[in-house]
């Protein structure tokens, strides 16, 4: 077996250093940051993730996990390096590619002091040509050794999602290699066959700058695809009797289509779809192509926000003095992640407009807070959040959620308007209450 080393941990880091660990791999994780890095040692995530903490515990008290805050010091103890750092964008939609340089140049360091051929995979998104263009000659100007001789180099991109990382690490749906030669590719190879054993999922072998595409593609069909049966559900929407998610549930049976991501809502957010998006078309205009399709697809999402605040313009006439409850703050169900949440985005155009907030999410008040501050209140229950307000706007799809009744919007609520944001109510019981929601056309009149 052999020793692996994390460079960065953010959720992709930490969730697969943590599964290394829980198979018995020797792993050393390096985080730069002091104070993230010492909460992970004492077994304490930075992020909240289905059974990471137990495992993180876990792999830290058998010592098959140790956290060390240098890169330097984690390639040294290892013979495969993981890029795990973050890919952040810019203003102008490029990648800062900041932490890869650094990564990259800590790497070089420790590779000169080494004897042995040490590999190294690059599973941070980045745009294509990065891999090749920026890590390589970095790890060679550091390290004074060349690449594909003195050490090993591929591009693996990465597919979890957050909600279900560590699912996704040990069940991927499919590996991507891309490798600098043969023997980078195979060594990438053999340590998946050895990681999943008879669970091996398909592994797509290519060169860097297509497995760097891959990752993009997966990430713009996915997002293209929910804001396609957003569309769906806006067309739905002025066609009386039309109901998207039957429309969905037919759709899906086609094995070109499947069921998969076609929830129409408030749209997609987190750190990934918008990021990863803005940057492919960044990427793309640079070599002289417009991607229309993938701005429209970001277009699409962003209306879908303005069209739910027409919505609550239409039930509440003024929003200015209003008392609005939003049900979930997560830019998903199951993780305390806000960037980029539809929350934020809804919640800043309504107290813009002059309304008063009372919010509730089972996970993410305290990362809302450190965006939001005091200007909204926080509500302890979903109960507590209704309670008095004017209109109710359901933005995550939380399973707690599902529980609630329309009797407890209409106990709780002074005016029982819901805006069900996730299609997450079944509207013939939602009846007793003003109930808006997605991708529903006005009920057709009964045939006589
Ligand atoms: C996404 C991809 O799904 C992962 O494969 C990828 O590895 C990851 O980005 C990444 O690039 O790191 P993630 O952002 O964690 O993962 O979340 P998703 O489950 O893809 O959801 C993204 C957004 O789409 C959420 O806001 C969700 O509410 C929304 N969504 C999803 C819908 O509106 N409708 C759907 O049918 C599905």
């Amino acid at each position: 077996m052999r020793w692996i080393s994390f460079v960065g941990l953010g959720p992709v880091g930490l969730c697969t250093a943590v599964c290394f660990a829980a198979k018995g791999y020797k792993v050393t994780a390096s985080e730069i940051d002091k104070t993230k890095a010492i909460q992970i040692k004492r077994g304490k995530p930075p992020f909240y993730e289905q059974n990471l903490k137990e495992m993180l515990q876990e792999t830290i008290n058998n010592e098959n996990l140790k956290i060390v805050t240098s890169n330097e010091e984690a390639v040294l103890q290892s013979d495969v390096t993981l890029i795990t750092v973050g890919t952040p964008t810019k203003q102008d939609g490029n990648m800062n590619l900041t932490y890869v340089i650094n990564a990259s140049k800590d790497i070089g360091k420790a590779l000169k002091k080494k004897e042995e051929t040490q590999f190294i995979a690059v599973k941070s998104t980045v745009t294509p040509g990065t891999t090749l263009n920026v890590v390589k000659p970095t790890l060679e100007k550091y390290s004074g050794k060349k690449c594909g001789k003195d050490f090993l180099l591929c591009f693996n991109p990465e597919f979890l999602s957050e909600g279900n990382a560590i699912r996704g690490t040990l069940n991927p749906d499919y590996i991507a290699i891309g490798g600098y030669n043969q023997k980078s590719t195979e060594t990438l190879e053999n340590l998946y066959k050895e990681f999943h054993k008879e669970n091996l999922p398909p592994i797509i072998k290519t060169n860097i700058p297509t497995a760097e595409l891959i990752k993009y593609a997966n990430n713009a069909f996915l997002a293209t695809k929910i804001s396609l049966i957003n569309t769906i559900a806006n067309i739905c929407e002025k066609t009386p009797g039309a109901d998207v998610t039957k429309v969905a549930e037919a759709i899906g049976n086609d094995h070109r289509i499947n069921p998969y991501f076609l929830e129409a809502g408030l749209g997609w957010g987190g750190s990934c779809f918008p990021k990863d998006l803005k940057a492919f078309i960044a990427y793309s205009k640079k070599l002289g192509y417009n991607p229309t399709l993938i701005q429209a697809t970001i277009e699409t999402n962003q209306n879908q926000i303005k069209f739910t605040m027409q919505k609550i313009k239409q039930e509440l006439k003024t929003i200015k003095g209003k008392r609005i409850a939003v049900l979930g703050l997560a830019f998903k169900p199951n993780t305390d992640d806000v960037r980029e949440a539809r929350s934020i985005k809804i919640i800043s155009q309504l107290l813009t407009q002059g309304a008063t907030i009372t919010a509730y999410d089972p996970m993410a008040t305290s990362n809302t807070k450190k965006i939001l501050n005091q200007k909204i209140r926080y509500a302890s229950s979903a109960i507590e959040c209704l309670k008095n307000a004017d209109c109710a706007i359901l933005v995550t799809e939380w399973e707690e959620f599902k529980k609630l009744k329309s009797e407890d919007f209409i106990q709780s609520m002074r005016q029982p308007i819901l805006i069900d944001g996730r299609r997450l109510y079944n509207p013939r019981e939602f009846k007793k209450l003003r109930y808006i929601t997605i991708g529903l056309g006005k009920p057709l009149e009964p045939q006589l």
